[in-house]
């Protein structure tokens, strides 16, 4: 299955060897910006400054028309189980559909329990910020702690970071995710449980670290008197495995639904976008959703070579596969966006990470890239030193709100200069010659310019992508993801793997049973010899 695309890499990697030259390709064409930018959902891209000539590009066009792209989005949207691994559907786009009316998948009226799902969220959201949930002593409910991991997670602490401007709730809301004891202790140790509901998020209800942090939260509980009664009344789920929710001893009444059909990685949009909602509240929850269906309905319908998310997915092969970068930067020039960086991680390299096809051959090409990044201007002081100089090439994608909430309009002004400068630095770079007359107008001997300028040299010519945002409102934050969301996507149908199953995750978890015995001190089991050693010492380690 691979072979198509292997047939065409001898082709990408043959154009990426034909240089381009952007500061020139600039120069030539006073039309490049225009020509290689598009908007779509009110987002801007700009991708001129990409290493890309017309012939480059119109073969990566080529490549998206031979892809599988066209009709995996049209088997993603009939709910044909395009994840074949798991025989799943693959439907969180319908979680953001607005009408969901007669949603039928396999003869169940899914539209029916979105529907529902939805309802509940909403009346448990409204029910909070009216302080009208109260607890077993019968006093309002003051803090939420939001309990999971991985996707279950990363979306909503992402979300409802990005929109603090928007926060609107009486309710506080604490994030356990990590199996680090440190992380319950410290939420716990600031909080009644009196006046705290706990959500237990875990799609499978078989997570370790949720199951370990939602186990020391009911014991919390015990521990300050709660009966089972008040602890079923302060516990709720969101979750497909209804049964393990259940043994855990919360109530079916307090269970928000999920579906094998949506990941973990992919569903922010179901009842794991709670916390969102909790925070926005429920009409900005919805325009969180309506971002992400406009985007969907643009990527659905758009033709290949005016469709936002295949453009950066053929961007993203281009690097990869003809120019072997291994890395993208992702750089928001948003405070608020700055954990966009760990949730792209999730929904890129758990989706793509992978090094065989969908029926189980080893690609004989790389695949997903290596996602990192932070909130611009703070990686600038930081590691942007390796962007500009290095002899790696890292694509990096910039992503600025034009308009902001806070009154610092100056600060919003510098930011955005930051931002803008950086794509042109890493564009245009900085020549010998030029570093040479910097240094002499600056004062300096012609000896002493000569030393220094190759220090001072940018070789440039390194490519970006620019993403404006009308403002980080919920409804554009929305399409941003949604964006991301498709671009990955494209990717895997290119690559011609599965993109959403994850079993890469699983030898970890099933080696760590064994060690755990042996930490627990009552293991017979024997290990390498590395591994024997660490355990000898964290044992001697312990009191
Ligand atoms: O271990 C990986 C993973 O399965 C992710 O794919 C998932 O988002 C996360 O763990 C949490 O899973 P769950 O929601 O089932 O607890």
């Amino acid at each position: 299955m691979s072979g198509n695309f292997t047939k065409q890499l001898n082709q990408l990697k043959q154009l990426a060897s034909e240089r381009c030259n952007l500061r020139q390709a600039f120069n030539d064409d006073a039309q490049r910006a225009q020509r290689f930018s598009i908007t779509a959902c009110g987002i801007s891209l700009d991708y001129s400054k990409n290493l890309i000539t017309n012939s480059s590009w119109q073969a990566l066009q080529q490549l998206a028309v031979n892809s599988n792209i066209n009709s995996l989005r049209q088997q993603m949207q009939q709910g044909v189980a395009i994840n074949n691994t798991e025989q799943r559907a693959v439907w969180h786009t319908r979680l953001r559909q607005q009408d969901v009316t007669g949603l039928m998948l396999d003869g169940e009226d899914i539209g029916q329990q979105i529907t529902e799902c939805r309802a509940k969220m909403a009346a448990l959201v409204d029910n909070l910020h009216q302080q009208q949930y109260l607890g077993y002593q019968g006093k309002a409910i003051t803090d939420l702690i939001w309990v999971g991991i991985g996707g279950s997670l990363l979306g909503p602490q992402m979300a409802v970071e990005a929109l603090t401007p928007y926060h609107c709730s009486p309710v506080k809301l604490h994030f356990a995710g990590n199996i680090d004891g440190a992380v319950v202790s410290d939420i716990l140790s600031t909080l009644n449980p009196a006046t705290t509901l706990v959500v237990v998020a875990s799609k499978s209800f078989g997570t370790e670290e949720t199951k370990q942090n939602a186990l020391a939260i009911r014991q919390w509980f015990s521990q300050h008197g709660a009966d089972k009664a008040a602890i079923a009344h302060h516990f709720w789920a969101a979750s497909s495995n209804i049964t393990a929710a259940a043994e855990f001893g919360i109530e079916q009444k307090n269970i928000l639904p999920l579906w094998d059909w949506v990941g973990g990685r992919y569903s922010l949009w179901s009842a794991i976008g709670l916390p969102i909602a909790l925070m926005i509240g429920n009409q900005q929850f919805k325009a969180l959703l309506a971002g992400a269906e406009a985007m969907d309905q643009h990527f659905f319908s758009a033709p290949m070579h005016e469709n936002m998310p295949v453009i950066m997915a053929l961007l993203g092969v281009w690097y990869i596969n003809g120019h072997a970068c291994q890395a993208q930067a992702l750089l928001p020039y948003s405070h608020y966006l700055r954990l966009l960086p760990s949730y792209v991680q999730q929904l890129d390299m758990e989706s793509n990470g992978k090094s065989v096809d969908h029926t189980g051959k080893a690609l004989p090409y790389a695949t997903a890239p290596v996602i990192w990044g932070d909130a611009g201007t703070n990686g600038q002081h930081a590691y942007h030193q390796l962007l500009h100089q290095s002899a790696l090439a890292v694509p990096a994608d910039f992503i600025l709100p034009l308009q902001v909430k806070h009154p610092l309009k100056n600060h919003h002004q510098r930011l955005a200069a930051h931002c803008f400068a950086q794509t042109q630095a890493l564009m245009q770079g900085k020549t010998l010659t030029e570093a040479i007359a910097e240094c002499l107008a600056q004062g300096m001997s012609k000896q002493h310019a000569n030393a220094l300028a190759p220090h001072k040299v940018s070789p440039g010519n390194k490519p970006s992508n620019t993403l404006l945002l009308p403002e980080l409102s919920p409804y554009y934050l929305g399409a941003l993801i949604s964006l991301y969301e498709h671009k990955v996507f494209c990717q895997g149908a290119i690559w011609q793997l599965n993109s959403f199953d994850q079993w890469g995750v699983e030898l970890g978890k099933q080696l760590s049973g064994p060690i755990y015995q042996a930490l627990a001190g009552n293991s017979s089991h024997s290990f390498d010899n590395s591994t024997s050693a660490l355990i000898t010492q964290f044992l001697a380690a312990q009191d």
